[in-house]
């Protein structure tokens, strides 16, 4: 099943691109754990989203302080938490391999978060740009 749906548009055509983006990525992921080969992409996309991430995250801030929006400053902490845990995972998996246990805790966070903030944090930020 895709991750991306049309109901996660925020109505910001670049956002709204670079979020399917991220929402493809982690679907490549989740076909390659099905297929056993889970180890192999793993540390492919988190070094992705680690450059990925930079980009996306910089464009929505940029967005942000554009229109003076007052929740710049949460919104920017709710993305570093994003970046330190990549990079948390990533040095995790490098110190101590790809065990099954840490995929799984990875594509559970990565879901989780993009979902929960696009849904939630982005869209408010959409509403207020409207
Ligand atoms: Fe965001």
């Amino acid at each position: 099943m895709a991750m991306w749906k049309d109901s996660l548009k925020i109505d910001v055509p670049l956002i709204d691109s670079e979020h399917k983006e991220l929402c493809d990525r982690i679907d490549q992921l989740f076909a390659a754990c099905s297929q056993g080969k889970g180890k192999e992409e793993i540390v492919k996309t988190l070094e992705f989203l680690e450059g990925y991430t930079i980009k996306h995250f910089s464009d929505e801030e940029k967005l942000q302080r554009a229109s003076t929006y007052p929740k710049c400053k949460e919104h920017k902490e709710l993305h570093e938490f994003f970046k330190k845990q990549i990079a948390d995972l990533k040095k995790d998996i490098s110190e101590n391999g790809a065990s099954i246990a840490v995929i799984s805790k990875t594509n559970y966070f990565l879901m989780n978060w993009l979902l929960n903030h696009i849904q939630k944090v982005d869209k408010e930020l959409a509403g207020y740009l409207k």
